[in-house]
């Protein structure tokens, strides 16, 4: 008898257990460990062949997630704890990054500085909940500039607990390739010219892994599009002719719901956006999506095609969509520890000496060594440095960056969300959260965040020949 209580007991605190993560979720307080459901995957980084450009073009060999580039789409809730297993098939040792999303230090995946790279024919697995509602990306962070410039990434998308009120949730991978004639990746990875100018910026365009022509849609409905910029180092300004695209998040992180400046989303490597279009034109109609980032290199990405089905009913009678926001720290501004942070070196940089290992090097044996780029005088060869700067966990920090070079940098923080608080000298508008900021040249802004997450971090420009080339460094809370 008393066994069959405390068995119906045990049953029922089960029951009680699940209603009570039901609860958090709505009012989107973090999942203790505990409660959070498991999602587990596989992931087997090899090579493939894909359709990229299509016919008559032969395919074109990538180095990609499970056969598939982009790899799979990675879905879990907020909340979720994710496993994945990794298994590397690549002639190379590499790592797998979750690009934005705010985790233990250990499962970083930054070669030497949170773990030993995979080898050829290892695996590792990788374990960790998802805080954040929104869209992040996973990529090696070993070799990137090479890695990633083959294909390897994918879009990891934490749903909110309520999704919003959309017809269609889609997301677009943008890539950026360099490609031969016959359609095979361009192998001069990590070249001095693409190092110290603007990075391996490609020629050919995919969208979710192909070139496209046209992105069918039907009138009347509204379609959350997430655009997860996966170059090397091509920004994209992307404006969507007469519609106005509403951004309602960025790198993941909710935002007031605007209209960019011009109607134009602009993504630097690694960013995201989430946008709201809503389809107001009519049956059969085609509009060009364009590239109007770099002047004189404008190009259409693809035709936004009204198919002839009626228009839903629903055209016109809904509220904009807001999404709630993330369970992240306010910096104290009042309070808070001021640093800064200065982008140095470059084509035109007039850089002519930095630190390198520890000793004041000339530009000359820089770039012998690759280098031509440094954060705060010091040019990083490798992942593992001594820490740029050190924070007391819990602290809230304004670092002000500096770009002192004739170049865009979007500079990215690991296990951090920051706010953009200012551009040279002024607020911002909407104070949005970020990961990466986009840095125009000569460029200053100031980012706030409390250093609440323990560990070694990368802080980086995400243009990945000038990551390679000396602008990354660690950043330590402890
Ligand atoms: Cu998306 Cu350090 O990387
Ligand atoms: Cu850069």
């Amino acid at each position: 008898m008393a066994s069959q209580n405390s068995s119906i007991l045990t049953r029922r605190d089960v029951l009680l257990g699940s209603a009570g993560l039901a609860a958090a979720a709505l009012c989107r307080t973090p999942v203790s460990a505990s409660e959070a459901r498991l999602h587990e995957i596989s992931l087997t980084c090899d090579r493939a062949l894909v359709a990229m450009v299509g016919s008559p073009h032969p395919d074109t060999e990538v180095w990609c997630y499970n056969g598939a580039q982009p790899g799979p789409e990675i879905r879990v809730r907020q909340g979720d704890r994710l496993r994945v297993r990794v298994e590397n098939r690549l002639p190379q040792e590499t790592t797998v990054h979750w690009h934005g999303i705010r985790l233990p230090n250990a499962m970083d995946g930054v070669p030497h500085l949170t773990q030993k790279p995979i080898s050829p024919g290892e695996t590792y697995t990788y374990e960790f909940i998802c805080p954040d509602a929104g869209t992040f990306w996973y990529h090696p962070h070993q070799r990137s500039f090479e890695q990633v410039g083959r294909g390897l990434y994918g879009a990891l998308i934490v749903e909110e607990p309520e999704a919003p009120d959309v017809d269609r949730d889609v997301t677009w991978v943008l890539s950026d390739w360099r490609l031969l004639k016959n359609a095979a990746i361009s192998d001069d990875f990590g070249n001095m010219h693409d190092v110290s100018h603007n990075g391996r910026v490609g020629n050919t365009v995919t969208v979710n892994g192909r070139v496209r022509d046209t992105f069918a849609v039907r009138a009347g409905e509204r379609i959350r599009l997430r655009l997860i910029n996966a170059a090397n180092a091509r920004i994209f300004g992307l404006e969507f002719a007469e519609h106005e695209p509403t951004v309602i998040a960025l790198d993941g992180q909710p935002v007031e719901p605007h209209t960019p400046e011009g109607g134009r989303v602009v993504l630097g490597p690694a960013m995201r956006a989430d946008i709201v279009l809503d389809m107001k034109a009519s049956s059969g109609k085609r509009f060009t999506v364009a590239d109007r980032f770099y002047r004189g290199l404008h190009y259409r990405l693809l035709d936004l095609l009204y198919s002839e089905a009626e228009p839903s009913s629903r055209v016109g009678e809904r509220s904009p969509v807001r999404l709630a926001a993330n369970p992240l720290a306010e910096p104290d501004l009042g309070a808070a520890e001021r640093h800064q942070v200065v982008m140095g070196g470059g084509m035109m940089g007039g850089m002519r000496s930095a630190m390198m290992d520890g000793r004041e090097t000339d530009i000359r044996t820089l770039m012998h060594n690759g280098l031509v780029w440094a954060i705060n005088g010091i040019a990083a060869k490798g992942h593992a440095h001594e820490p740029l700067l050190s924070f007391a966990r819990g602290r809230s920090y304004v670092v002000e960056l500096v770009n002192d070079t004739a170049w865009h940098h979007p500079m990215h923080l690991h296990g951090h969300s920051f706010r953009v608080i200012s551009r040279n000298g002024t607020p911002t508008p909407r104070r949005e959260w970020q990961d990466t900021v986009l840095l125009e040249p000569r460029e200053r802004t100031e980012i706030a965040f409390v250093a609440d997450n323990p560990g070694d971090w990368m802080f980086h420009c995400h243009i990945l020949e000038h990551q390679a080339g000396g602008m990354m460094g660690v950043f330590r809370v402890s």
